[in-house]
């Protein structure tokens, strides 16, 4: 076992703003005084073995300072939440439970005093570390975080440690800001107890954070010298973050590698909760990154109440994670400018710079910057990709949408809807859709094409065509690269009939 040295310890605590003494358990009464004494830091009685509370008001300089964890300021570049300040860890409630192989019911770590809870634990450090926090309205009682840690259980003997902070987290948004700054401090005390206690490596440390639990990830691996082995972002939240200094948000500079999810990253008016922006090694933008499908986002979701108020597409980034732990399905995520051009079947191809497969396995791929991913509407989510071109021939516009569905040598797909739903089709046009199918069908050797015309409404008014023009039908497979060409002898698709197509053997009509 790697022993760590004393005065490496002693530059982490420097990092940390954490004076040695205030580590010494002791019986000191905590004092509480609210000061306005000029822009010098409150000074710490040289006889008293516990940093006070102590606020201080000078103009909008205010300051914070909490036994154990030490100050927090409001000063640039923490003025992303220039108001508020955190509450005292007492009332942040924050709690570590430990899952390993060997215990199904969790051991509680503390980092205070002398207490024995490491050594007295199952924690083995020759194994990897994995750490699940949650972010604004959840608690430590999560199922999703429950879900991750035993699908981790299952396929590695890890030390799983579960990081709650309901009570600092269940208050107004403004607060779970500032209190996700104690969140991290108490972290990364733990970790530090772990490295000296139990031999623990930082490079073994992977931290898995949702939205206010990215940045709280962030900032532990910020304190601790960027030491930490990998950081996973899920969908880290854009409120009070995004545009602000990459010290207060999650970013690259935070850990050895760092990957995030991007499912919701819209801005606060348009009802998103994720930050739009890459600041990862790698940052997988899903469907787009913005909204997800199969869920019905509104301003609402975010900011009301209860752990339902976690809207659906800022949760999907932790279902898309839980589900790529033990999955067969790739998660093959591809280079592109945007996600107008991966729309447009122009990205499934994984050159420049190569692919990537978002989630768990993400830091096994050498591929850096944004990827691009679209997914299923419903678990499960990950599918294989495949552009599909429909290629409308001269004849009447329409309104209505085609589905398309995929028969080869190992399987066939669903219809999958190709074009929007109730779209406007005109004659001479190329239709792009990429779609994801659950299963890779092989090599494909026919498809069956079928075109529903927009049925309008009162009295059918505004309706579709009944024909609509298409010539052709061209398939690529994402994953396997391969081009597929169909031919329409008929030259038109009529409402509501399935056309089954062979592949045309030269590739042309
Ligand atoms: C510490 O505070 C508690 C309750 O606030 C009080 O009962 C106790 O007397 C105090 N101890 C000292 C040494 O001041
Ligand atoms: C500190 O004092 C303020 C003002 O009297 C009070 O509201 C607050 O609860 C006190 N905090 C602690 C930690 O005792
Ligand atoms: C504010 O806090 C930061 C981080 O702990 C610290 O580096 C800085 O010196 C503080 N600013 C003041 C004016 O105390
Ligand atoms: C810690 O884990 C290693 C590797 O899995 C194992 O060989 C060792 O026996 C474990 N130590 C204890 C005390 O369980
Ligand atoms: C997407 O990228 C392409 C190619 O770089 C560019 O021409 C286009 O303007 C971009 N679209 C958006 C919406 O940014």
């Amino acid at each position: 076992m790697q022993r760590i040295r004393f005065s490496t310890l002693l530059q982490w605590m420097t990092i940390l703003g954490i004076q040695t003494l205030s580590l010494a358990a002791t019986t000191t009464n905590t004092t509480n005084t609210t000061t306005t004494i000029g822009t010098q830091k409150p000074s710490v009685s040289a006889t008293s073995t516990r940093l006070p509370v102590v606020t201080t008001t000078v103009n909008n300089f205010r300051e914070k300072c909490y036994e154990y964890v030490g100050c927090f300021n409001n000063s640039a570049p923490f003025n992303n939440d220039e108001k508020t300040l955190p509450l005292a860890p007492e009332k942040i409630g924050v709690e570590f439970r430990l899952f390993t192989r060997k215990n199904e019911e969790y051991e509680k770590l503390t980092y205070k005093g002398n207490d024995v809870s490491v050594k007295n634990s199952h924690f083995n450090s020759s194994r990897r570390t994995r750490v699940i926090i949650h972010g604004f309205q959840n608690n430590v009682n999560e199922q999703w975080m429950a879900d991750i840690k035993d699908s981790l259980l299952l396929i590695e003997d890890s030390n799983v440690i579960i990081v709650g902070w309901g009570p600092g987290a269940n208050g107004g948004y403004d607060s779970a800001v500032a209190n996700l700054r104690v969140v991290a401090a108490e972290l990364s005390l733990l970790l530090i107890r772990l490295v000296k206690e139990a031999g623990l490596k930082l490079k073994d440390v992977h931290l898995i954070g949702h939205s206010l639990g990215a940045h709280t990830s962030g900032d532990t691996g910020r304190r601790l010298g960027g030491q930490i082995g990998r950081i996973t972002g899920m969908d880290p939240a854009g409120p009070d973050f995004l545009n602000y200094n990459k010290a207060v948000l999650l970013d690259k500079t935070d850990a050895m590698f760092v990957d995030n999810i991007h499912t919701n990253g819209k801005t606060l008016l348009e009802g998103g909760a994720g930050i739009s922006t890459p600041t990862a090694h790698v940052d997988f933008f899903v469907n787009g990154g913005r909204t997800q499908p199969g869920c019905k986002d509104g301003l609402s979701g975010f900011f009301s109440g209860g752990v339902a108020g976690v809207a659906c597409s800022h949760g999907r980034s932790h279902q898309l994670f839980l589900e790529s732990i033990r999955s067969e399905c790739p998660f093959t995520a591809y280079p592109c400018a945007n996600q107008s051009e991966f729309s447009l079947g122009k990205c499934l191809d994984c050159e420049p710079g190569g692919c990537s497969e978002m989630g768990f396995y993400a830091d096994q791929h050498k591929a850096r910057g944004s990827r691009f991913i679209n997914t299923r509407a419903k678990a499960p989510f990950c599918g294989f990709h495949y552009a599909v071109t429909i290629h409308a021939g001269h004849g009447d516009d329409t309104k209505g949408t085609i589905y398309v569905t995929l028969r080869g040598s190992w399987g066939n797909t669903d219809a999958m809807m190709v074009t929007e739903s109730e779209e406007k089709l005109k004659s001479g046009e190329d239709y792009v859709g990429v779609v994801v199918s659950p299963n890779e069908v092989g090599n494909v050797q026919s498809i069956t094409v079928k075109y529903n015309k927009y049925k309008g409404w009162l009295f059918g008014l505004g309706s579709g065509n009944t024909v609509f023009a298409v010539d052709a039908v061209d398939v690529l497979s994402g994953e396997s690269g391969k081009q597929y060409t169909f031919c329409l002898p008929t030259r038109q698709l009529t409402h509501s009939q399935s056309a089954t197509l062979p592949v045309s053997p030269s590739g042309e009509c």
